[in-house]
């Protein structure tokens, strides 16, 4: 049975499909608890979050599924190095224009631009979600081994063989291997993002061969023919993004969702200019004028500050054009807004791509 898999049975969910993460306040419980009621494993990317609001998050995901779900950190053990003034006003100075065409005040520089990882860590490790995922880095082994103590499965995320190696060494339960058309930012952590942008056909059979742990099937998986071909390439399950993303339930603004069903969904494309890590979103306006001044951005995560603070505005005024639209190659494979329609699609679908194969075995 196709269900019947090392990642299905370690979970212990009904059926190998997992929903992506998404960071930048993009995840929902909604959505999470929808999936893992279905048979999935529901995936909430709490990166934005401080410690109290982990708590609080895996406390609202416990009250709406009894079933398992996954709580995603980004890892962030380098210190980051803060701009001084001058350096942030000229990092600045380029959304300026957009601060005026959205009529909003110029924010001012925050404290820190991104919350405290290893407070994240504490609060995850109190709070004992039953999976803890992790993308841009390979966890401390003290941390895995926490986790383990605390019965808390951990998921790693991976672009190579080699970064799948470094998280089977550090004692991660499980790898997502993602391939170049997957949404959201390419998660390399030994090699440049540039460099590591093997396709989800190629990749994951070499991450399968390179690793004992199982491993979970990213990018450009929409369907059923998708599962199954994961699953026949050496994958335990697959991570779905784009398509739960496009879901009522998920915490996408209404814009970026109708934005995934058009034919702009079609032209995605890879950029560091968003947020200062090479990330796969819809090209539109934002996306290609900031490309044009792509060698003076900010680093990450400063970046990934100053895009955000056009967010609210361009949300309120109905303006896409001026959003990050993180979207996988996926886009012209989306048919469902409901979660629960989606998942009982991928069912079938696998079912009957499965039953195919094994019908032209025997003919
Ligand atoms: C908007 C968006 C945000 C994402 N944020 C995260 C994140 O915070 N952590 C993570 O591990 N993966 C993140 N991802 C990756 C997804 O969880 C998933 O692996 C990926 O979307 C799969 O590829 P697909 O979009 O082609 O289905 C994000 C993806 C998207 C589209």
């Amino acid at each position: 049975m196709w269900t019947d898999t090392a990642i299905t049975r370690r979970l212990g969910i009904a059926a190998p499909i997992i929903q992506g993460p998404f960071g930048g306040g993009l995840s929902s419980v909604k959505l999470a608890a929808a999936v893992s009621n279905t048979g999935g494993l529901g995936s909430y990317g709490a990166n934005a979050l401080d410690g109290q609001q982990i708590k609080d998050l895996v406390a609202a995901l416990r009250k709406a599924t009894d079933k398992p779900f996954a709580v995603n950190l980004w890892v962030n053990d380098q210190p980051v190095a803060l701009p001084d003034k001058a350096a942030f006003a000229q990092f600045q100075a380029f959304f300026e224009p957009y601060y005026r065409e959205l009529d909003i005040e110029t924010p001012a520089q925050p404290v820190r631009f991104a919350p405290d990882y290893m407070m994240q860590i504490e609060a995850a490790l109190e709070a004992r979600p039953p999976v803890l995922s992790f993308v841009f880095g390979c966890p401390d082994s003290a941390i895995v081994e926490a986790c383990r103590a605390r019965g808390i499965v951990t998921i790693g995320t991976a672009t190579t063989p080699d970064e799948a190696r470094a998280l089977e060494a550090a004692g991660i339960d499980a790898i997502v291997a993602t391939g170049a058309e997957a949404g959201g930012h390419r998660p390399s952590f030994l090699k440049s993002a540039e460099s590591s942008l093997t396709g989800t056909l190629a990749l994951i059979p070499q991450v399968a061969d390179a690793v004992k742990i199982p491993v979970i099937a990213a990018g450009g998986i929409a369907d059923g023919r998708g599962i199954a071909a994961a699953l026949i390439l050496g994958a335990a399950a697959v991570q779905i993004g784009t398509a739960f993303l496009a879901c009522d339930e998920s915490g996408a603004p209404a814009l970026h969702r109708d934005a995934l069903f058009t034919y702009k969904a079609t032209d995605t494309a890879l950029t560091r200019a968003f947020s200062g890590r090479l990330v796969r979103a819809i090209r539109n306006r934002l996306f290609d004028e900031l490309e044009t001044q792509a060698n003076a951005l900010a680093p990450f995560p400063i970046q990934n500050w100053l895009s955000g603070t056009l967010r609210a505005a361009a949300i309120q005024q109905s303006r896409p054009e001026l959003l990050s639209l993180q979207a996988g190659q996926a886009g012209t494979r989306l048919r469902y807004r409901s979660t629960a329609f989606l998942m009982i699609a991928l069912m079938r679908e696998t079912e009957a791509a499965v039953a195919r194969l094994g019908a032209q075995r025997n003919a």
